[in-house]
């Protein structure tokens, strides 16, 4: 039998195995949300009052999370997403980036933000080594953005990717979830952001989480009845993605310099593909988007658990990543709600 790239890693003296689950996929990703408090409410992610936030004492603070991440890229973690609820209203962002940039082996180092507070804290972000940004943007109108996010702020989004762009964020991924009769009319104008510049406009399809599943079930628009649509206004082409394609398939217009993305995530395409797991704010390593399945890092973490301890029990948890989700259309997952995205 020969040998994959996964043996010869492993098989190099001195180097520890890296980490891969029952199903032989290696896991590279680590999605880090770092608060569950956001400064927006869009419709589709959470209820107008708010969720029952997680209390400051359980939120592991930048230390913990950088002993988390010594650990994962011991044993082959190359990448990290800082995400929310809003990641950047949690207090100085920057010094955990630059704390996460210093840890041999990360490479990568990006953030899924709505944008709101992007603009002031862009500079300060990329001087700390975040290379790349996902916002989301779901409409260029204002009175629509007020519907959707539940608060005025489209001008503040609009100045955080230009300031994104100014200063060197390129590939930017924007992120559109698609709802019938909100926003699903613009498809084409959102689309066409992607002939200019080096602008990836990913429409996702709209999940089912809690307390959305009205909204999910009569604003559901389908990720091929998107691209029909917006094929209406010129050729869409398949083209990589920015970075490897994720979970989104790519389609650019002819001499665009960026292209448009689909995203389904009830489909299960991107599953067998599967790269990533992720800790809440809360110090849970879940290991899947749309299950339950998760092993709490925050206690042994509190308990003064070494770097070795903190790789067995990233290596135990393998066992309990799904092999796929199960989740389907019109049925809820109450863990989705968290956020976010598929996306990235
Ligand atoms: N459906 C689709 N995408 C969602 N997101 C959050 N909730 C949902 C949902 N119900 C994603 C969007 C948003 C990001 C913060 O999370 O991409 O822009
Ligand atoms: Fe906030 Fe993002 Fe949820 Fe909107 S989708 S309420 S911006 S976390």
């Amino acid at each position: 039998m020969a040998l994959d790239t996964i043996d010869l890693i492993a098989a190099v003296p001195g180097t520890l195995p890296p980490l891969m689950d029952q199903f032989r996929r290696p896991i590279t990703y680590l999605r880090i949300s770092v608060t569950d408090r956001c400064n927006l409410r869009c419709v589709y992610c959470m209820p107008e009052e708010g969720l029952p936030w997680i209390q400051k004492a359980e939120i592991l603070t930048f230390e913990e999370i950088e002993r988390i991440v010594e650990a994962g890229a011991a044993i082959g973690v190359r990448s990290i997403r800082l995400t929310g609820g809003e990641p950047l209203i949690r207090r100085d962002l920057p010094k955990l980036v630059r704390m996460l940039a210093a840890i041999p082996g990360i490479d990568d180092i990006a953030l899924s933000t709505n944008g709101m507070m992007l603009a002031d804290q862009v500079d300060a972000l990329v001087d700390a080594g975040l290379r790349r940004v996902n916002i989301s943007l779901d409409t260029l109108r204002e009175d629509r953005f007020f519907a959707i996010a539940r608060r005025p702020g489209l001008d503040r989004v609009l100045a955080g990717i230009d300031a994104a762009l100014r200063a060197g964020l390129e590939p930017l991924k924007i992120n559109c979830v698609v709802m019938r009769g909100r926003n699903d009319d613009e498809l084409a104008k959102l689309a066409a952001l992607t002939r200019e510049r080096a602008i990836f406009v990913r429409f996702i399809e709209l999940m089912p989480v809690e307390d959305n599943l009205d909204l999910q079930r009569d604003a559901y628009v389908s990720a091929d009845e998107m691209l029909a649509r917006i094929g209406e206004i010129g050729e869409l082409v398949p083209v990589d993605g920015p970075q490897g394609n994720g979970p989104a398939r790519y389609f650019a217009f002819r001499g665009a310099r960026g292209a448009v993305g689909v995203i389904s995530p009830l489909s299960h395409d991107y599953c067998e593909r599967c790269n990533r797991v992720r800790l809440s704010a809360d110090g849970r390593l879940r290991l899947c988007l749309f299950g339950d399945q998760h092993i709490d890092l925050r206690t042994p973490v509190r308990a003064g658990a070494s770097r070795d301890d903190l790789m067995e029990i990233f290596r135990g948890s393998m066992l309990i990543k799904p092999e796929r989700h199960h989740l389907r259309l019109g049925e809820q997952s109450s863990r989705m709600r968290a956020f976010s995205e598929i996306g990235g």
